[in-house]
């Protein structure tokens, strides 16, 4: 007998997208019916199957036909950040890259200057309208990175910004520390000084106010080398702290199966990476996050091994990268979207990455981005015919309502 006395909603009369099985399928369950008690989810199956509710004490919904899915999940994010680099879009739409314009003192640390001159409050005001078009698009869950501070003052208001964010929106944020994203101006020439801050001034600070989640490297020619990547997943690891790695995007520095060894989280944009890494994160059961995003707006044409990854069963996670340098863009829609043109992702596996791998990418798995019981109740419901629609199409908003805790949201 299934005890509907604690149940505090009922949505009937919905079409489930699972996302149990991994992306190989959406997990359907049509006809069907969810419940929720204390908020989460206390039971799914079809709607004739409910148990005898006669004198029912709970709210019921009606989902009209709709799809419901897990709430978004958008596990690599830059949403923090002061100004915004359009000049340097024009600049690459004269024939510079990204790279050359990091090397000429653009990219990344000219965001570090605006970011600098920010106040606290300004960065919460200004990222809060993009969190909030990603709230509208069904996400639920998200994580924010700092990187943009590069000194221990800036890189702690960057993360307190996140988190006083977060607190206006009823969304789960985790946060990650990433002082290891660019070399600050002042330490030119000094990049195992600038690690050494990191280690031993940044992480213990950021782990003492408890501001991050994970801590993340940018490992890449134009970021961090191996050995100092490998100091700050040391330092990571000494202060309890999950790392991450930004690794393979514009060349294989084999950053990814040495964050295998640190049993990292994840490793995210991957393009280069070469089989021995994806094999690495096998054994290390790491999710690969892919961010269509970046690719598309750096015009990168090497492609990141999907069929490898699928070969070696690594789960693939979906996110925006939303940042001002590679990817500003804030919308999810437009990643599934991407993820399937671009990627040759099936909507089934990219509609996985923005729930069950995106939550696994923020060690969140055994909590959110899947409707089964004991899961956290955080749904999307979609006016949709089908699940492959949220991939098929963008810039039309099919998002019905929005649940976190089984509490209506939007
Ligand atoms: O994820 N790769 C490094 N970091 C960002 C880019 C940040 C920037 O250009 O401001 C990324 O693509
Ligand atoms: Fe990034």
């Amino acid at each position: 007998m299934t005890n509907t006395d604690n149940w505090q909603l009922l949505i009937t009369n919905v079409n489930l997208a699972t996302m149990t099985n991994g992306g190989q399928d959406y997990g359907t369950i049509n006809d069907a019916a969810i419940a929720v008690a204390e908020g989460k989810i206390a039971w799914l199956g079809k709607a004739s199957e409910l148990p005898n509710l006669d004198s029912c004490q709970f709210e019921v919904i009606d989902g009209e036909g709709a799809w419901l899915t897990p709430g978004l999940v958008d596990c690599h994010t830059h949403l923090i950040y002061g100004g915004n680099r359009a000049n340097e879009f024009e600049m690459r739409l004269q024939g510079k890259s990204y790279e050359e314009i990091a090397k000429a003192g653009g990219g990344i640390v000219s965001t570090v200057a605006a970011t600098r001159a920010a106040s606290e409050q300004s960065l919460v005001d200004s990222a809060a309208p993009r969190l909030q078009t990603l709230f509208e698009q069904g996400v639920t869950t998200l994580e924010i990175k700092s990187g943009y501070g590069l000194d221990t003052d800036n890189e702690l208001k960057m993360l307190r910004a996140a988190k006083t964010l977060s607190s206006q929106f009823p969304v789960t944020v985790k946060t990650t520390f990433l002082g290891a994203h660019a070399l600050p101006t002042e330490y030119a020439g000094r990049a195992d000084d600038y690690i050494e801050l990191v280690c031993h001034e940044m992480i213990p600070a950021v782990a003492e106010q408890q501001l991050a989640d994970a801590v993340d490297v940018f490992c890449e020619g134009i970021g961090f080398d191996i050995k100092q990547t490998e100091a700050v997943f040391s330092a990571a690891r000494s202060h309890e702290l999950p790392v991450k790695v930004h690794a393979e995007q514009l060349s294989n520095l084999g950053g990814t199966a040495l964050a295998a060894k640190y049993q990292a989280l994840s490793s995210d944009h991957v393009e280069f990476l070469d089989e021995a890494g994806i094999s690495a994160m096998a054994d290390a059961n790491m999710t690969a996050v892919l961010l269509p995003g970046a690719f598309y707006f750096l015009r990168e044409t090497q492609l990141p091994p999907i069929d490898l990854l699928r070969k070696h069963n690594v789960d693939m996670a979906i996110a925006t990268d939303a940042n001002p340098g590679s990817s500003p863009i804030n919308s999810i829609q437009l990643m599934l979207n991407m993820a399937c043109t671009l990627f040759r992702l099936t909507p089934s596996e990219a509609l996985a990455g923005v729930t069950c791998h995106g939550a696994k990418a923020l060690g969140l798995g055994d909590n959110k981005g899947k409707l089964a019981v004991g899961y956290d109740a955080d749904f999307a419901l979609w006016h949709i015919q089908q699940p492959a629609e949220l991939c098929y199409q963008f810039g039309v908003n099919p998002l019905k309502s929005l649940f976190i805790s089984g509490q209506k949201v939007h």
